[in-house]
């Protein structure tokens, strides 16, 4: 069956509404976050008309049926991940996901695995978006260990040709985004995670836009860990998922304490529960977890591969497109290959939040600014982009109307 956006679009309630005086919407701010459809929607929405109490505690029919649809949520995210159960937890964002390893690793007492000092190195990339850059300075800066980072070459790639000395053997962790949220680069990961094993590293993958528009397997890519963010998969916001190998898991410290994550407490100490109660300490976000549960179904129903493919269907036209306009300069690779559904550009002198408001006014969403990849974008000479990115419910026609918008700015502007 071919790709139908058309159909898929009318699954999202939003595009019904208008914008700016009756304009038909054209989202192209995916990578920000994603619009919802329906069945999301009703899924969080039913949870608190139907099922509303607190997972994990209490005796009573609603607590059960609300464990089961919280737990149901994790059975699904494992099968989307090719994961095992246990090891996915739920956190409130990818950001908090990054967050909880880096702190948790700045946790780990002596004799620890995870444990963190002077003599050991933090690596990270130059394309990473702040939340994969900040929790690695701070602890850094925290326990005196050194951190390091590949940089990216001018057309948007990481420069590999140091692999071995970036990597050294005192490296205790590689923290990388797999997908560029600026420059739509899909990184390469696997000599890099050779390197990192072989020097006794563990390897954190940054998949906040890769999840949502690929098929990611987590044993195929040998990864440790892996954040990503419901409201980028069609999901709710205020959910994220730190997925770990269980063997990690087990060793790593807790980043948050509180009830349900303790095995037993006295008045001077605590021991944990298992994996993956130790790191979902408090009332879980239940509803949250349900609707990107639904989110991630709707999206294999849909097909990974075929959004995948679409998507890149629609880049290749969108690039194709905007070479053709005079002074308009694409920052990142211009050629198809590892790369993803988002098109970073500046155009002339027009300052991007200028030519952003200018398309908001025909009804078209893109993001303008430094997209908290702010290193990124100054190593690249371009203190701020205008950005397109794409997903399933993108067509041509919403690219036609991005392309006539820059056209008649620069008419505008000039
Ligand atoms: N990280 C999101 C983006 O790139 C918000 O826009």
């Amino acid at each position: 069956m071919s790709f139908d956006a058309l159909k898929i679009r009318s699954d999202f309630p939003i595009f019904d509404r208008t914008i700016r005086d009756g304009k038909r919407l054209v989202y192209l701010d995916s990578g920000a976050t994603s619009q919802k459809p329906r069945v999301v929607i009703d899924a969080e929405g039913d949870f608190y008309r139907f099922h509303n109490a607190a997972a994990h505690r209490g005796a009573h029919q609603l607590a059960e049926e609300a464990t089961d649809a919280f737990e149901g949520a994790r059975e699904i995210v494992a099968k989307f991940l090719n994961a095992a159960i246990d090891e996915v937890v739920f956190t409130k964002s990818a950001t908090e996901s990054l967050n909880l390893i880096a702190y948790a690793m700045g946790n780990a007492p002596v004799g620890n695995r995870f444990h963190v000092t002077k003599s050991d190195r933090i690596v990270v990339t130059e394309m990473e978006h702040h939340a994969n850059l900040i929790p690695w300075q701070q602890l850094a800066d925290r326990t005196g260990a050194d951190l390091s980072w590949f940089e990216v070459t001018p057309d948007g790639r990481l420069d590999l040709s140091n692999l071995n000395s970036v990597i050294t053997e005192n490296t205790k962790v590689v923290s990388l985004t797999h997908q560029s949220n600026v420059l739509g680069t899909i990184n390469q990961l696997g000599a890099i995670i050779a390197r990192a094993h072989a020097v006794g590293a563990v390897v954190v993958l940054d998949a906040c836009q890769s999840v949502p528009h690929m098929s990611v397997d987590v044993k195929d890519l040998d990864i440790d860990f892996l954040a990503f963010s419901g409201h980028k998969t069609v999901g709710p916001t205020g959910v994220g998922i730190f997925w770990g190998r269980s063997s990690l898991l087990a060793e790593l410290p807790p980043f948050l304490t509180g009830g349900s994550m303790i095995e037993s407490v006295t008045m001077t100490g605590a021991t944990w529960a298992p994996a993956p109660r130790k790191f979902e300490a408090g009332v879980p976000n239940m509803a949250q977890a349900v609707g990107l549960g639904a989110a991630l179904e709707y999206l294999t129903n849909v097909g990974m591969d075929q959004i995948h493919q679409h998507e890149i269907t629609l880049i290749a036209s969108l690039i194709a497109q905007l070479q053709e306009i005079p002074d308009l300069h694409i920052v990142g690779p211009t050629d198809l290959a590892d790369r993803g559904g988002v098109v970073s550009f500046t155009v002339g002198d027009i300052h991007p939040h200028d030519l952003g408001q200018f398309l908001d006014n025909q009804g078209i969403a893109v993001r303008t600014g430094h997209h908290c990849a702010w290193p990124l974008t100054r190593k690249l000479g371009v203190p701020a982009t205008t950005r397109a990115s794409v997903y399933l419910y993108n067509t041509e026609e919403d690219l036609d109307v991005l392309v006539k918008g820059v056209i008649d700015a620069q008419r505008y502007f000039a």
